[in-house]
């Protein structure tokens, strides 16, 4: 099987890394990848958003089976291109993908489909916006309604906060017409959770619950980040909690968009936050998380090839898979400057050394060679991910390996880890 990854960071060399395992899988293309993806497949030049060139390579080369990493190219409709050609392909089609690519369509659907949710509005208008959170008071959540990389959702501590951010989406459009309209949002409390299944649309699989460390410091302060480290699975959610998860939020989901013509295929993510009056839905994606699946793949007992083709087959109701007992760690480190400004071209050494360790497996996010050597060419670099019988050994390792790795500004934090009391 001739596989092609869409994608280039370490989501995708988590992925790139698990299909290699899979006797059926030949080759592995990767567009465009990055240095560490390099190594392990072969890199096509061409950007994730460019969905014909993508077609023309998958055509020509003739890809048996393509993984989309990130949301953009889904959003854009890569899987209804796909599809058109006759090529096979694992994520949503584009009216699937919308729950990621609209915060009003994502809210809107929950609500007629009573699936737990915090209380919402939606605004075309600032000055209506601005009214409403008025009345309503901070703490609140203000969310571009389109997709903005990322750093779309204000979590506003006071009113102003919440006034200032209407300003910066919709009267400063700083991102373009993703904030045409906001979703403001009741703030909640607890605990988040991040619960990805894997659906043909019928069959819905879970993977086991991740929790990502979105601040860029320790003991979550600072800014919000792409996140800052990832780890599996959750000591605090309980397996009942976790089937009450699946059985009232996460397929309630699926059906909910098969019901309304949007059959869905592929990953579905959940950013969950666990309230007092049980879980709740902060977000969904039509993906693989970042940085949660470069923390549940290795522990995968199974063939990641053969699950994303009975998915595209409808098949999934056949495979059957299975977990690794222990945990896994995964610690992001980033640029100095990240998630602001950051300069590139810093040369990473010592990775060698961490890679040789028991265990421990380093996937590359931002990184390209430049005259033979190893540099960084992004805000996050590497996540340095490692395996134990528990955590407190996947902790340790995990630790030991970002000790061996130096690059000029490398920042992480050093509580990627799972709270000591439940
Ligand atoms: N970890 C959050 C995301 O993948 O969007």
């Amino acid at each position: 099987m001739k596989v092609l990854v869409v994608g280039g960071g370490g989501r995708e060399h988590a992925l790139v890394w698990k299909l290699r395992e899979s006797p059926r899988v030949t080759q592995i293309f990767c567009a465009p990848g990055n240095a560490g993806i390099g190594r392990i497949a072969q890199r096509v030049p061409v950007s994730a958003d460019d969905l014909p060139r993508l077609v023309a390579f998958a055509k020509n080369q003739r890809i048996d089976l393509t993984i989309v990493g990130p949301e953009a190219p889904l959003c854009a409709g890569i899987v209804d291109a796909f599809e058109k050609e006759g090529l096979l392909i694992f994520g949503p089609t584009k009216k699937a993908a919308e729950i990621e690519g609209s915060k009003v369509f994502c809210r809107q659907l929950l609500q007629r489909w009573r699936i737990p949710s915090p209380e919402f509005a939606v605004f075309d208008s600032p000055a209506e916006a601005q009214t409403y959170v008025r009345r309503k008071g901070a703490p609140i959540v203000v969310k571009a309604d389109g997709l903005a990389a990322g750093k779309g959702s204000f979590v506003c501590l006071t009113v102003d906060d919440a006034l200032r951010a209407i300003d910066a989406v919709m009267r400063e459009r700083i991102f373009g017409p993703s904030g045409d309209r906001v979703v403001v949002e009741e703030f909640l409390e607890g605990r988040e959770v991040s619960v990805m299944v894997v659906t043909d649309g019928h069959t819905v699989k879970p993977l086991p619950p991740s929790k990502d460390h979105k601040r860029l410091k320790d003991g979550d302060q600072g800014p919000n980040t792409g996140g800052m480290g990832a780890y599996c699975p959750v000591p605090f959610v309980s397996p009942d909690l976790f089937d009450h998860i699946v059985e009232t939020i996460m397929k309630p989901t699926i059906t909910a968009l098969a019901s309304e013509d949007r059959p869905y295929r592929g990953i579905l993510y959940g950013g969950l936050i666990l309230t007092k009056d049980g879980p709740k839905v902060l977000e969904f994606n039509c993906r693989f998380g970042d940085p949660e699946t470069q923390a549940v793949l290795p522990l995968l007992n199974g063939d990641l090839a053969e699950i994303c083709w009975a998915t595209v087959h409808g098949h999934l109701h056949q495979l059957s898979f299975g977990w690794k007992k222990g945990a896994c760690v995964c610690v992001v480190m980033a640029s100095a400057g990240y998630p602001g400004d950051y300069e590139k071209g810093k040369v990473i050494e010592g990775l060698e050394e961490a890679e040789a360790l028991d265990s421990v497996y380093i996937f590359q996010a931002a990184t390209e060679y430049q005259n033979g050597l190893l540099v960084t060419s992004g805000g996050r670099v590497l996540g340095v991910t490692a395996v134990g019988k528990d955590f407190a050994e996947a902790v340790e390792r995990a630790y030991g390996a970002v000790g061996r790795i130096r690059f000029e500004g490398a920042q992480f934090r050093r509580d990627i880890r799972p709270p000591v009391t439940n």
